[in-house]
């Protein structure tokens, strides 16, 4: 089931009293499945925090559509089942986190017997309950985004929007979100971020999205956007090099990475099997194979380098 529908959505500000203008978003389109993890990249400024502030009607977009859980997004019971990590939040210094927590579950009505145990459950959740009672003055970057996660989850949302959740946190605290997120995700909930951190991105999104100046440059699985088709990897006992008929090796565009490792390419015209059968033809044994990949960041660079010579 489909959680977000995007159709034809654009967004234009206007600045200078209105002599300049903005295209913040370009005639979008986008839809995201009930309990993915989704991913929106892009460059700074490309139209990411504003598709979100518009997804959560906090800016009107200038045209175009979008559902939410199959009604029209601007239904405003939705809300209740949408909860947000806005990007760079602050919290009151003077306030501790179980303070922000009770504050921001007040604003959002929630129940008083609920919201004390909700509290609880979602510090937990994040690793917080030791610093519940600290103000957030004491507290560390990693420290505000666990807080901001917490608070984001008070009202037990299926669908969560955050705008770049691990932005200043360290490794160990990037991974403590990351499994935060998975778990929140087996619990089926529906989770859309935005995102620079692209080799963040890659270990937990199951979709993405790649946003250039407003416009979606390409979207897809991040296994089919990173993986390179006819390019494997090959691990053997023997070597290749001398092995391999001078035919073969070229056919199959060998190359010799280490003593027992080789890349090959393969397609319709040279298949894997038939190199496999020569191998074993040959009393080869095979130790590993495995298809080349891109990293995330070498295709979002390579997309939005090519969008840029296009444009
Ligand atoms: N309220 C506004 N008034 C005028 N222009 C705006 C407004 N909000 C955003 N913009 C412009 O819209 C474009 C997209 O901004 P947005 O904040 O959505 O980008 P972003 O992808 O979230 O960037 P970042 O990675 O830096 O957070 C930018 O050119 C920005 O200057
Ligand atoms: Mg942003």
């Amino acid at each position: 089931m489909k959680i977000i529908e995007i159709e034809n959505l654009s967004k234009t500000f206007s600045t200078t009293f209105g002599k300049k203008t903005v295209t913040a978003l370009n005639d979008v389109n986008l839809s995201v499945e009930q309990g993915t993890i989704f991913g929106l990249l892009g460059q700074n400024g490309a139209g990411k925090t504003t598709l979100i502030k518009v997804l959560l009607g906090i800016v009107y977009p200038t045209s175009g559509s979008c559902k939410m859980f199959g009604e029209d997004f601007t239904n405003l019971h939705l809300k209740k089942r949408i909860g947000f990590l806005p990007e760079n939040h602050k919290f009151p210094n003077y306030m501790t986190g179980k303070e922000v927590m009770t504050f921001f579950g007040k604003l959002s009505g929630l129940e008083n017997l609920y919201l004390t145990k909700r509290i609880d459950e979602m510090l937990e959740l994040v690793q917080m309950t030791k610093w519940s009672k600290s103000k957030i003055k004491t507290y560390s970057k990693g420290m505000m985004q666990r807080l901001g996660l917490a608070q984001a989850m008070l009202n037990n949302p299926d669908l969560l929007f955050l705008d770049e959740p691990t932005d200043g946190v360290d490794p160990i605290g990037r991974k403590e979100i990351r499994n935060v997120l998975l778990a929140l995700k087996e619990e089926g909930k529906t989770i859309f971020l935005n995102s620079h951190l692209l080799s963040e991105v890659e270990l937990i999104t199951d979709r993405v999205a790649v946003l250039h100046k407003g416009k979606i440059i390409r979207e897809g699985n991040v296994h089919e956007l990173t993986s390179k088709k006819e390019e494997y990897k090959i691990v053997v006992d023997a070597d290749l090099a001398y092995l391999l008929d001078g035919a073969i090796k070229e056919k199959y565009a060998l190359q010799k990475i280490s003593s027992s490792t080789y890349l090959i390419h393969v397609d319709e015209s040279r298949p894997m099997n038939d190199f496999v059968d020569h191998l074993r033809g040959k009393g080869v044994s095979i130790k590993e194979m495995a298809q080349e990949k891109n990293s995330l960041e070498d295709v979002f660079i390579s997309l939005v380098q090519a969008e840029e010579k296009r444009l």
